[in-house]
This record gives C-alpha cells, sequence and structure tokens, in this order.
C-alpha cells in the first residue's frame, strides 16, 4: 500500500485558454492564440483552434460534477488576462461573474481552488506592445495579478504567477512554434528575464496587500542527464539545466540567478538589461511553494561540433541532444517516460532548494486514438495511462517517505482538451470529449484515480 500524507491534494489541472472555449464571447479580447490561428490556421493539427474546446465556460457546473465523481480535492486551472481586462485596464463583468461563480462552485464542493495568472496567453494588445520583451506589459501582468487577487483573493488561497514560463521562451522565441515565431537568443533572453521580474513583481503584490494565502510558480522541470560521466557530457547536463530548468528555479526559490549561468550570457553577450532594484525585488519576493510540472527527462551529450558563434547561438549551441538506447517512450507525443526523474527532483528540491514545499503540478500521458480502446460499454480502458501514474507515484512516495515537502499530485488533465498546436491529436483526460457532441465520458483511469484519491493511496 502507497499512502500519502494527511491533506495530500489529489487533483487535475487545466488552463484557461485550453478548456474555457467562448473566446469570442462576453467581451474577451484577442489573445495571441486567438489571433494566430485567424492568420495561420495550417499551423494548427487538423485545423482545429482556440474557440473549439471542451466549453468549460458554458459547463463549469456540471465538470464540477464531474471532478466530484473522481474525488478530487483540488483543481488547478488559470484566469484568462484577455477576458479579466480586455483593454488592459477596465474590469470586464462578465469575466468576474464567470470566475466568482466557477470558484465559488468549487470551494462549495470542497475542491481548493489552485488559480493561475499567466498559461502562454499574452493578450493581443499587449503582444503588440511587446509581449514580455517590454517592460510596460510586465507592468501591466503586475496590474493584471493586483486585480485579480484584489477580486477573487478572499476566496482563493493557493496562487500562482505563472505556468512554466520558459516554454513561451523556448518556443516562441528559440524554436518558431509558438507565435511570434522568433528564432533569437538575445530576445529569447529578454523574455524570460522579463517573465522572472513580472513573476516576482506579482508576488510582492500579493503580499503587500496581506491576504492570508500563498503564491507560488509552476516550473516545468526537466532533469538533465548527461551521456556519461565524462567531464564533456557533466558540463553538457550542466549548460541544459542552467538554461532550462535553474533560470527559473533558482530567482524564484532563492532569489537569485546562478552565477555559471550569467557568466555564460555575459561571455557571449546575451545579458540583458538589468539593475540592482530589480534584482534585489527578486530576492526578496521569492514564493511560499512550487509547483512541478513534468513529463520527461533531457538527456545530452557534448556537442560534437564546437559552434558557439555569438550571431546565430541558441542553447543546443552548447550541447547535442542524447538517446539513451534504453530509453522507453511515449510514441504518440514522442517523450521518454521516465518514473525515476521525479523522484530526482524531488531530492534536487530537498537537498538544494531548501525543501520548499512543492506539488506536482501536472504529470501525465497524452495519446492519439484512444477510441480504439473503447469497450462495450464506451469506457476508454486506458490501463496504459494507470500504469504511467502508479509508476510515477511510487518513486513521488518514495521520495515523500525519505523527507520530501511535496503536499500534492495533479494529473494533467481532467477532461481531454484542446492542446496548443496538437489541438485535440492526444487525449490526456480521465474524462474523454466526444468533439461532436461535447458530452464528456469517464475513462477506466478516471475511476481509478478516483479510487486513489478517496483513499488517499493505493
Ligand atoms: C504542459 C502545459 O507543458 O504540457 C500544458 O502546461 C500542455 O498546457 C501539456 O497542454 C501537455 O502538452 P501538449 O503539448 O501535449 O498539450
Amino acid at each position: 500500500m502507497y499512502q500519502f500524507p494527511n491533506g495530500f491534494l489529489w487533483g487535475a489541472a487545466a488552463s484557461a485558454t485550453q478548456t474555457e472555449g467562448a473566446a469570442e464571447l462576453d467581451g474577451k479580447a484577442q489573445n495571441i492564440w486567438d489571433y494566430w490561428f485567424e492568420i495561420e490556421p495550417e499551423r494548427f493539427y487538423e485545423g482545429v483552434g482556440p474557440k473549439n474546446t471542451s466549453d468549460f465556460y458554458k459547463y463549469f457546473k456540471e465538470d464540477i460534477e464531474r471532478m466530484k465523481a473522481v474525488h478530487l480535492n483540488s483543481f488547478r486551472t488559470s484566469i484568462s488576462w484577455s477576458r479579466l481586462l480586455p483593454d488592459g485596464i477596465k474590469v470586464n463583468k462578465k469575466a468576474v461573474d464567470f470566475y466568482n461563480q466557477l470558484i465559488d462552485e468549487l470551494i462549495q464542493h470542497d475542491i481548493e481552488p489552485i488559480i493561475n495568472l499567466f498559461h502562454f496567453d499574452m493578450p493581443l494588445h499587449m503582444q503588440e506592445k511587446g509581449g514580455w520583451e517590454s517592460l510596460e506589459v510586465v507592468e501591466a501582468f503586475n496590474f493584471y495579478a493586483k486585480t485579480a487577487f484584489e477580486l477573487f483573493g478572499d476566496k482563493v488561497k493557493k496562487w500562482t504567477t505563472f505556468n512554466e514560463p520558459i516554454v513561451p521562451v523556448e518556443m516562441g522565441y528559440l524554436n518558431n512554434y509558438h507565435y511570434p515565431c522568433v528564432i533569437d537568443m538575445k530576445r529569447a533572453v529578454v523574455v524570460a528575464y522579463h517573465s522572472m521580474l513580472a513573476s516576482a513583481k506579482a508576488v510582492k503584490t500579493y503580499r503587500d496587500l496581506s491576504q492570508d494565502g500563498q503564491i507560488g510558480i509552476i516550473l516545468n522541470l526537466t532533469p538533465s542527464y548527461p551521456r556519461s560521466q565524462s567531464k564533456g557530457d557533466i558540463e553538457a547536463a550542466k549548460i541544459a539545466d542552467l538554461f532550462f530548468n535553474r533560470s527559473f528555479l533558482d530567482p524564484s526559490v532563492l532569489g537569485e540567478y546562478p552565477t555559471d549561468l550569467v557568466e555564460l550570457l555575459r561571455t557571449h553577450d546575451l545579458m540583458p538589461e538589468v539593475n540592482q532594484i530589480d534584482l534585489e525585488l527578486i530576492k526578496e519576493n521569492t514564493v511560499d511553494f512550487l509547483g512541478v510540472n513534468y513529463y520527461q527527462p533531457r538527456r545530452v551529450k557534448e556537442k560534437e561540433a564546437n559552434t558557439t558563434k555569438t550571431d546565430s547561438i541558441l542553447p543546443e549551441s552548447f550541447f547535442d541532444p542524447y538517446i539513451w538506447p534504453d530509453r522507453r517512450m511515449n510514441p504518440y507525443r514522442g517523450w521518454e517516460i521516465y518514473e525515476k526523474g521525479l523522484y530526482d527532483i524531488a531530492t534536487n528540491i530537498k537537498d538544494n532548494y531548501g525543501n520548499i514545499p512543492w506539488y506536482v503540478a501536472e504529470n501525465g500521458m497524452g495519446v492519439e486514438g484512444e477510441e480504439r480502446f473503447k469497450d462495450e460499454k464506451d469506457m476508454i480502458q486506458d490501463d496504459y495511462r494507470i500504469e504511467f501514474y502508479e509508476e510515477h507515484l511510487k518513486w513521488l512516495h518514495k521520495a515523500i517517505e525519505e523527507g520530501s515537502n511535496c503536499f500534492g499530485y495533479h494529473v494533467w488533465t481532467f477532461i481531454d482538451n484542446w492542446s496548443w498546436l496538437n489541438a485535440y491529436k492526444n487525449r490526456y483526460g480521465l474524462y474523454r470529449i466526444d468533439l461532436n457532441t461535447k458530452q464528456r465520458y469517464m475513462k477506466k483511469s478516471g475511476l481509478w484515480f478516483g479510487d486513489v484519491a478517496m483513499h488517499n493511496g493505493f
């Protein structure tokens, strides 16, 4: 029996843009996803865009009943900035009504809301001002955060500033995967620094309001494993860790950027403009807790050809990906499944980050074509997903036994939802959605997870 600590949070995560729908309803302004889909629909799987979601905006009450049916005691979603403040300044009353009703309904069902402020969905007019490259947008975010705390802070006791802030950096400014589809390391570093600054400012604003809750940040931590113990491989893994994990983990939890990262950026003329006042602000406004999204590790090896030219530098200029021959893949998403990674993350947090309270904010397995696993009662027999959760939870349990300060486990996701580029290709939910009727059907993993949540273990 794997028994978890009393009061452990069992839940699921989602985000506004991926679930709400109503992209053009009730005064919501466009965000970069609405706009990008309008101009380049072919970039999205099967041409399905953010208007076409599970319509949580409409069905949230019934969906909260469904959460109850699988015994969730917590749920994380985000507020849509462009719904709450369509012009960045004036509060949209319809949005306030929606989020109030949603939060109230969750609380009435004994489901703790964890509310996140930014999940990849920059309002379009803010992007036009430069997005995270602009300090004006950092200030606008702070205003949005303050507005949200003032509106909902009497009820919401766990806030997070960002979900995976490295993703807009990587996908939007290094890889041409997300809008604005830029490839420029220098600009990417500015985006990362300003997002970090925005997060610290929001933490300060929250504390200044003296509300009696906690504020954290959600990071996707990808443990970086070197191919071998050779000096070159270890250095490669260290650099990957600096870029993709420690660039947000260290300032968020310890209040300081790793000196090795700063030196590396300086050497390659990539330093953003920083001032002492902002660095102090980051130092003084570290988070109360961490959310960790974990899907896959990163395996690297020493770079084969040295290509560190300043004009075209990218993180990959410092290491090569390593394909571990023993790796086990989720072939649909193309991500390695490595359960022990969760234990390694927990140990790292315990040993190097003051054992700060943290929870697994996302963990899950996206599978294509799940319909083929339907039984005669229309239930998807997703035993592979149950096995995935079970194996991760065993490692998490071991970490907790060894003293890790982990307070919860959220799956990604509750109901199959729209994903940024893959739309509905890979399904992650405890519930399946029929896209034609928008009907939801519990999967076998929903039943299983409900049992685990009810017994606080398995
Ligand atoms: C996380 C994000 O990175 O992974 C989610 O926070 C996302 O928004 C999830 O949907 C799964 O990734 P994907 O690309 O398969 O949807």
